[in-house]
């Protein structure tokens, strides 16, 4: 069984979003790494008899893949800020893209994705088939993800987030604070690697 390890992020200080509140956030993205690996190992246990263990085996079943999503859509979140701040290539293709999709407006439709009620995530992927985007909002982390479909951009809006900085009504004062630190040189690069699946 793999054992998966918290990685490590470079992150710099930031406008709008504390350093102690990215200590917490880090915190708590290392715990969805121990608890997954936790999980995974219980389950390798429960496997060997599973009609003994059928009750306890199909809740873990169900929580293995909220704490897989936590850790790797925080993964994706914090390398979203490595290197500072950047902005978008003019006439990149991720920049081509979003102008043919969303005529200037994207920033203005993930912000209102990411302002929806409840946890959860503000998620652009890239569909290779239809070669155009799907931006949704992933409920806590785990449910109306598109399947197979690579990330492009994810913005955590759980309230532990912002509750620190902002307080329970700042989400839009974060999701401000969220873009303005972006290093869009890092989304760019996420989109050549979709773009060539
Ligand atoms: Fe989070």
């Amino acid at each position: 069984m793999y054992t998966y390890e918290a990685k490590k992020f470079n992150l710099p200080s930031m406008e709008g979003i504390s350093d102690e509140s990215v200590k917490q956030h880090i915190g708590l993205y290392e715990g969805y790494v121990k608890n997954f690996n936790a999980i995974s190992a219980k389950l390798v246990e429960y496997a060997g008899d599973t009609e003994k263990n059928a009750h306890a085996l199909s809740e873990l079943i169900r929580r293995k893949s909220f704490e897989f999503d936590g850790m790797r859509l925080h993964e994706h979140y914090f390398e979203q800020f490595e290197g500072g701040s950047a902005e978008l290539t003019t006439g990149s293709p991720l920049a081509q893209i979003f102008e043919k999709e969303y005529h200037g407006h994207f920033i203005e439709y993930f912000k209102a994705i990411g302002s929806m009620r409840g946890p959860g995530w503000a998620i652009l992927y890239y569909d290779t088939v239809g070669k155009q985007f799907q931006a949704g909002f992933a409920g806590e982390q785990h449910q109306g993800h598109f399947v197979t479909l690579p990330i492009i951009l994810a913005l955590d809006v759980w309230e532990h987030a912002f509750i620190l900085d902002y307080g329970a009504g700042g989400k839009g004062k974060y999701i401000d604070a969220f873009f303005k630190n972006l290093n869009w040189d890092v989304m760019e690069k996420r989109f050549v690697k979709a773009s060539v699946q």
